[in-house]
């Protein structure tokens, strides 16, 4: 696992987004992991940023979305799909239908979500995926104690992970849906490439146990530390109870510049 801890969300956003830009420009139709939630937000911008002032093309990408309530209303503005529609799809020249989001709208939700397991291992895998962490340590909608070897399937919402999205809904706790599709630890696992964001001091907990504590499904993102390729890019107040925050910088300001992240 890579640790890169930078001065700002923005430059992180920068960094990941230039991964990404790098992958695109190698691989035409890479197949990019995306996250919603405010973590991602500037990273999308940056993406867009590209495509307009640099050309950087998305007509044979694909995309597959992290996760999706169950339950809201199909046009509602917090739904996921319509999240990343607004936020990156809708900015960028993705070709129609490129990017899919888990089903929450199914009648039948196991059959939607091995649908979704089928499409992505049916595209190839996926090449990059983005990720954000919850303040228990969720990837994707994975609340603790979910199985690391676990696929896209229905979850039920922590309390705590409810109240952290009640400022997407007006700050109403109950408007938050209960229930949600989300890929797996183990779909995620499959990615060749993860890349976590996480900016602010709220989030600083959790990355300590992700990157320096123990592998266990009650710390969902630590089973980044069973990837290959992971790269966790935070910020000084998402670093601030990093042990080896020294370390961590130490190995990123002498890496070779041609390596990348
Ligand atoms: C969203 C997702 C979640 C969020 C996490 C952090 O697709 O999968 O794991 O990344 O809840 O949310 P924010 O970024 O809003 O702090």
């Amino acid at each position: 696992m890579e640790v890169v801890i930078v001065p700002s969300a923005q430059q992180g956003s920068a960094l990941a987004a230039g991964a990404i830009a790098q992958l695109l420009r190698t691989k035409h139709d890479a197949v990019l992991g995306l996250a919603t939630g405010s973590t991602p937000l500037g990273v999308y911008d940056e993406l867009a940023r590209l495509h307009t002032d640099e050309g950087l093309s998305f007509a044979e990408a694909r995309g597959f979305a992290l996760d999706e309530y169950v339950g809201l209303p199909p046009d509602h503005p917090e739904s996921y799909r319509e999240v990343l529609r607004r936020e990156i799809v809708g900015r960028v020249n993705f070709a129609p239908g490129a990017v899919r989001t888990p089903d929450g709208w199914a009648s039948d939700l196991p059959a939607a979500c091995a649908d979704y397991e089928q499409a992505i291992v049916a595209a190839g895998g996926v090449d990059l995926q983005l990720l954000g962490i919850g303040t228990d340590g969720h990837i994707g909608f994975n609340e603790p104690s979910s199985s690391l070897a676990s696929t896209t399937r229905v979850k039920t919402l922590t309390p705590q992970t409810r109240a952290d999205n009640a400022r997407f809904f007006d700050d109403d706790i109950d408007a938050v849906p209960e229930h949600v599709l989300t890929q797996g630890i183990g779909t995620i696992l499959r990615a060749r490439h993860l890349v976590l964001l996480a900016w602010g001091e709220n989030k600083a907990a959790a990355i300590a146990e992700t990157v320096e504590g123990p592998i266990r499904a009650m710390m969902p993102a630590s089973a980044l530390q069973l990837h290959p390729h992971a790269t966790v890019i935070v910020d000084d107040a998402a670093a601030s109870l990093l042990q080896k925050a020294d370390y961590y910088r130490y190995v990123y300001d002498h890496k070779p510049a041609w390596q990348g992240i």
